[in-house]
């Protein structure tokens, strides 16, 4: 199987709480590769492409307003299924309804202080990535640890 990619933004609430370490230890633990990190100030034309799909909810203003208040850190994830993989750690949206176990339900009450933006499929994420990672702020390389993490012929590596 061919291993993907997939966005994540730790949000304004999540760099406030400290959560940056966790998070990342999250990701890493589950087995998943870092391709891409950085701290982003996001801007309006940023938060526009980012949130097209709820540009005519109520809420889409505020949430344009805190998501600029302050810089985020966004991180794109590499591994078989990335994007169900990283939703199913990040959890449901409404932090107080959120599984036990997950990112929001461990940490979070709220459904728009959430902590954290995950890519909701293959095509969202390559398009997320896409506005906040320049092409060589990604990297492909091999990581050790795969070796263990996936069986012997379970990945297909392309072009590595
Ligand atoms: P996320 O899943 O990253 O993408 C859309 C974001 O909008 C969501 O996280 C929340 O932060 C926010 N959001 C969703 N629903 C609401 C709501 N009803 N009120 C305020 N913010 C919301």
């Amino acid at each position: 199987m061919k291993l993907t990619r997939t966005a994540v933004l730790v949000k304004p609430d999540g760099l406030q709480r400290g959560l940056i370490g966790e998070i990342i230890a999250r990701f890493e633990r589950k087995g998943l590769k870092l391709v891409g990190l950085k701290m982003v100030r996001m801007n309006e034309e940023m938060l526009d492409q980012w949130y097209m799909e709820h540009r005519d909810k109520s809420f889409f203003k505020n949430l344009k307003s805190f998501m600029s208040s302050m810089p985020i850190v966004a991180m794109a994830w590499e591994g078989i299924d990335a994007v169900p993989v990283v939703r199913k750690l990040v959890g449901t949206t409404l932090g107080r309804e959120a599984e036990g176990g997950s990112i929001r339900g461990d940490f979070g009450m709220s459904q728009q202080m959430n902590l954290i933006h995950a890519s909701s499929n293959n095509t969202d994420a390559e398009r997320e990535i896409g506005i906040v990672f320049n092409a060589d702020e990604l990297f492909a390389y091999h990581s050790v640890v795969e070796a263990v993490v996936y069986a012997e012929g379970e990945v297909e590596y392309e072009g590595l």
